[in-house]
């Protein structure tokens, strides 16, 4: 596969950005490999109960509906983040809605969770019931819902049986008032409801665990907020974080940046690693984080560990480099671990926090 996207790049890279990953998915379907790869047992690390052949994951977005889980872990992911999946269907917002900017190495989306729903993503992952590898479902609400929380409810209970790990996003930009569920009153009757469903679901099968997903525009105030929530409701992990709103300074491509939607790739890695180090600091190993934002090689995903990250995911990076960095970023973790005379990913976890601590918010805008 890797050397298709040496071949595929420069075409994919001229149609339009939406077709171009319509098609890799449709490849991925015909020509991509069917089971995981067996990873260094270095690289394993155990958390939730759960076996992480690695700690590098697919972030959501990509696999929107379950097409392709099992082709993404047979090109090295330790997971796959499947979603987001709303109860409906849902075409999202009017095309264009997918922009590259490729001198920046990012990407600007504002697809408004289009997705199959809850019922056609639930058929294709009882397809593969028995499967190795793990496979997390990202759940969300119809944007024309008049009970969000109940939405969230809703995919939980569905994908009960099927998921690995479910994830509670509620960071998209692309639904109006999305965002505001991060509030502390709101968060707090979301996360109440979301895990008594997942307990309910656990006396009938295995207890799964639930992360939140955020946004890496919240205040400082608003993250002490999200994170004294998730530790008295007990999830089970953050997510930090989903695309940004902002335009950083660092942008190159001004025509571009004017896109409205969510900002991610190498210019969203500061930011979303700056804020993955504050709630590192607030969590106070309650629970796990898992980073994400702009991860595009082996240091920078060794320097997302060391900002507070036990697991790690990317999407964007992998639109210009392509799955050999997959292989390139567990390369380099081995590497570092033997340089370092470690046994596990997870002892870097947050030894870089300090250095963090040194640079405000604003010097990442
Ligand atoms: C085209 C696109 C679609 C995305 N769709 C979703 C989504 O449906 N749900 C979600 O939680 N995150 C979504 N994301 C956000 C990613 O999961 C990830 O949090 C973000 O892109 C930062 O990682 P990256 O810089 O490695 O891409 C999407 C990202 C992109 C680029």
């Amino acid at each position: 596969m890797t050397l298709l996207f040496k071949l595929a790049k420069p075409l994919l890279h001229r149609m339009d950005p939406e077709n171009a990953h319509n098609l890799t998915i449709d490849m991925l379907k015909r020509f991509g490999p069917h089971a995981p790869v067996v990873d260094d047992p270095r690289l394993g690390v155990s958390l939730f109960g759960l076996n992480f052949s690695n700690p590098l994951g697919l972030a959501a977005g990509f696999d929107k509906n379950a097409e392709v889980p099992d082709a993404m872990l047979g090109l090295g992911f330790g997971f796959v983040e499947c979603g987001t999946v709303t109860p409906l269907p849902q075409e999202g917002n009017k095309r264009p809605r997918l922009f590259r900017l490729a001198t920046d190495e990012a990407v600007i989306n504002r697809f408004g969770f289009n997705n199959h729903g809850h019922d056609i993503v639930l058929d294709r992952l009882k397809q593969r019931v028995g499967k190795p590898g793990l496979v997390g479902i990202n759940v969300g609400a119809n944007k024309d819902s008049t009970d969000r929380v109940s939405d969230y409810v809703k995919g939980i209970r569905a994908f009960a049986s099927l998921a690995d790990y479910f994830t509670v996003n509620i960071s998209s930009p692309n639904t109006p008032g999305l965002r505001t569920m991060q509030n502390r009153e709101i968060l707090d009757d979301l996360l109440a409801w979301s895990l008594n469903e997942r307990d309910e679901a656990a006396r009938h099968g295995p207890k799964r665990p639930l992360f939140l997903k955020i946004a890496p525009d919240l205040s400082l105030q608003e993250l002490d907020d999200v994170v004294d929530v998730s530790r008295k409701r007990g999830i089970d992990a953050l997510i930090i974080s989903n695309t940004t709103v902002k335009r950083p300074k660092s942008l190159h491509d001004k025509r571009m940046r004017l896109e409205s939607g969510g900002l991610s790739g190498k210019p969203l890695y500061p930011l979303s690693t700056k804020m993955l180090s504050e709630a590192y600091i607030r969590v106070e190993n309650q629970f796990p984080l898992i980073g994400v934002g702009g991860i595009d090689s082996a240091r920078a995903a060794i320097g997302k560990i060391e900002a507070g990250a036990s697991l790690i995911q990317l999407y964007s990076a992998l639109v210009y480099k392509g799955p050999a960095l997959i292989n390139e970023i567990k390369k380099g973790l081995i590497e570092r671990l033997e340089k370092d005379g470690l046994s596990s990913p997870l002892d870097l976890v947050g030894r870089a926090v300090e250095d963090w601590g040194n640079w405000p918010i604003e010097s990442f805008l």
